[in-house]
């Protein structure tokens, strides 16, 4: 049976095309560390590493390689920024559309005073931004927000929400989990303070690399949460105030920064194909499928379709509702009898269900990629067709 993933928001499937061969040759061929070798290859590790970095300040449009911190992800990018930033007495703004890679910590930290308020999304998750100003207190310090849901696609307003933030002085993160690489991100423009990203997604690299970028302004009331070796003044034993080492102990995940490295080099590439025209051909699947969706049920008995109804501000990430047929059923039916790869249930995201609507349940979620086909939209609508109709 021909397998067709459409699990991409969960993870990109395939990985940009130069990553699996970077990661092999640096395993196999010059396996050292870096930062503490005083050899030849350990400093070309360094290399890829800072250019790393550097491809990554390119992208975001940021100025600073060393603020530039690698972490495992984006959940461990936005812990090392809220724990680090924020203090007892502090108040936070998130949207009601927030993963819980966001709203996990936040909930850790009510125990250490500091509350938190949703910013309400409508029932297609778009953020009302007319809201925000009256939500500010005199306490808030930070606005968390993600880019675009990982439940249904919707793009949030973030040029607006960073001129609000710059207008009251308030710290703008962004969680791009399901837009970098994918949507363009201009830290400078879009007033973001600091943007927690992951490497597994739309940059098609690796999985466990990802880091956040962050403005030298908060870094100095930043606490870092992890302290240990560093390759770097080891003479002391308190963990560097310079970056990225304050951010950064222990040894880093190479093969994730050369896979990522790698991936950011193709995107990089004018032989391969850009980030907006991948972003155009993942837009003509998503409208294929909805198009596909309402033609299969045109009455809405058999099934709803979760956030936008069109392709506008929303990137390549479906839900469905399944009102006759179990979900969990379907999907398994998906798997198993058509090799049709989806993620069902709750995607870590709540509060996003919540606002949607589709709280406890769920939903089937078909999130599609560069390299999905015309062909593979049509099998799993036929699919769907089978299994619901
Ligand atoms: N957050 C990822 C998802 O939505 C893993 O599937």
């Amino acid at each position: 049976m021909e397998q067709i993933y459409l699990d991409q928001a969960s993870t990109s499937f395939p990985k940009a095309p130069s990553v699996a061969r970077a990661v092999y040759e640096y395993l196999d061929g010059y396996a050292v560390n870096v930062n503490r070798g005083g050899y030849t290859s350990a400093y070309s590790v360094e290399e890829i590493v800072y250019e790393t970095r550097e491809q990554l300040c390119r992208l975001f449009h940021f100025p600073e390689s060393r603020n530039v911190i690698f972490t495992g992800n984006v959940t461990a990018s936005l812990n090392i920024l809220l724990k680090g930033l924020l203090k007892k007495g502090d108040h936070v703004l998130v949207s009601s559309m927030e993963h819980n890679a966001v709203m996990r910590p936040l909930t850790q930290l009510l125990e250490e005073g500091i509350t938190f308020d949703r910013i309400p999304c409508m029932p297609d998750g778009s953020l009302c931004i007319s809201r925000v100003e009256s939500m500010i207190t005199p306490r808030t310090r930070v606005l968390v927000c993600l880019h675009a849901s990982n439940v249904c696609g919707t793009i949030m307003p973030v040029r607006e929400l960073g001129r609000l933030c710059q207008k009251h002085g308030i710290t703008f993160i962004l969680d791009s989990a399901q837009t970098a690489g994918i949507l363009p991100i201009d830290m400078e423009e879009m007033n973001i303070d600091a943007l927690a990203f992951t490497g597994h997604k739309g940059l098609r690299g690796p999985q466990g690399i990802g880091g956040f970028l962050v403005k030298e302004e908060l870094v100095k009331n930043m606490k870092p949460l992890l302290s240990g070796g560093t390759g770097s003044i080891s003479h002391t034993e308190e963990i560097p105030d310079f970056l990225p080492d304050k951010f950064e102990p222990g040894t880093p995940n190479l093969p994730g920064i050369i896979g990522l490295h790698a991936a950011l080099s193709d995107l990089e590439n004018r032989n391969t194909p850009s980030m907006e025209d991948m972003f155009l051909h993942e837009m003509h699947l998503t409208d294929q499928f909805l198009s596909g969706l309402r033609a299969l049920d045109p009455t809405g008995n058999v099934l709803r379709i979760i956030g936008r109804p069109d392709t506008s501000r929303r990137c390549a990430v479906v839900s469905i509702q399944t009102l006759q047929k179990d979900m969990a059923e379907a999907a398994w039916l998906l798997d198993t009898q058509y090799g049709i790869m989806t993620r069902v249930g709750l995607h870590c995201a709540p509060a996003a269900h919540r606002t949607l609507g589709t709280y406890p349940l769920g939903t089937i979620r078909f999130s599609f990629g560069p390299e999905n086909t015309e062909d593979e939209i049509q099998m799993a609508l036929d699919a769907l067709k089978q299994i619901l109709i």
